[in-house]
């Protein structure tokens, strides 16, 4: 594996709001690994997630040697009391020209880094992965997520099957979980 170079991870500000779309926008361009398909993936998303992420979570960009967003992960805390030890919607995306050369783990592992130190509220971390995605499944495993189930025929395809969708959760290491 070719490693990527130069590479700054820093944390994610509103003003990232066109680069991190634009890198949404390349990523939907295959289908299977984000949820939502390329026509799908707007501004007013984008800037939905960011404002969220700011407000009650923790995201992140990387940055190639041109200030290029090349790679961008968040999740945040759902807005009631009895979840905010956990981030949820956690999604992570890799720009095409870039992925499989290291910069999904870099990114993914300081994110974890930083909520175990950072973020001491913080227990669990959430996401979902469809079944399909097996090389994203076991990544996250790699990374201490465990599969806590499967939510069965909950992705429709655009050709009209239908796949399970894998619910995954990782635990701080100090959690008592
Ligand atoms: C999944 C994804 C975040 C991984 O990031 P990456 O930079 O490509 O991955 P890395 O090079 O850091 O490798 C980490 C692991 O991811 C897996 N991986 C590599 N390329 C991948 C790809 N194109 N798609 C899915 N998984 C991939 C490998 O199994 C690798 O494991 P290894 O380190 O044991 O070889 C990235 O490929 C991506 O954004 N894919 C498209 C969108 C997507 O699937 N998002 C997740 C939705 S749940």
């Amino acid at each position: 594996m070719q490693r990527v170079s130069n590479i700054e991870l820093r944390p994610s500000t509103i003003d990232d709001l066109n680069g991190v779309y634009s890198l949404y926008c390349a990523v939907a361009e295959t289908p299977g690994g984000l949820a939502r398909l390329r026509f799908e993936v707007t501004r007013s998303y984008v800037e939905t997630f960011l404002h969220a992420t700011l407000a009650r979570g923790l995201g992140l960009v990387a940055v190639d040697e041109h200030g290029k967003i090349v790679a961008e992960i968040h999740s945040y805390s759902p807005e009631i009391f009895c979840f905010s030890h956990v981030l949820t919607d956690l999604t992570i995306a890799v720009h095409p020209s870039v992925q499989g050369r290291g910069v999904g783990r870099a990114i993914f592992t300081q994110f974890l880094s930083l909520v175990a130190t950072q973020r001491p509220h913080i227990s669990r971390v959430e996401l979902i992965a469809r079944e399909s995605n097996e090389r994203a499944l076991a990544f996250y495993e790699s990374l201490g997520f465990s599969r806590e189930g499967e939510l069965r025929d909950r992705v429709l395809n655009p050709d009209g099957s239908l796949e399970s969708d894998i619910p995954m959760a990782w635990f701080t290491p100090d959690s008592s979980q």
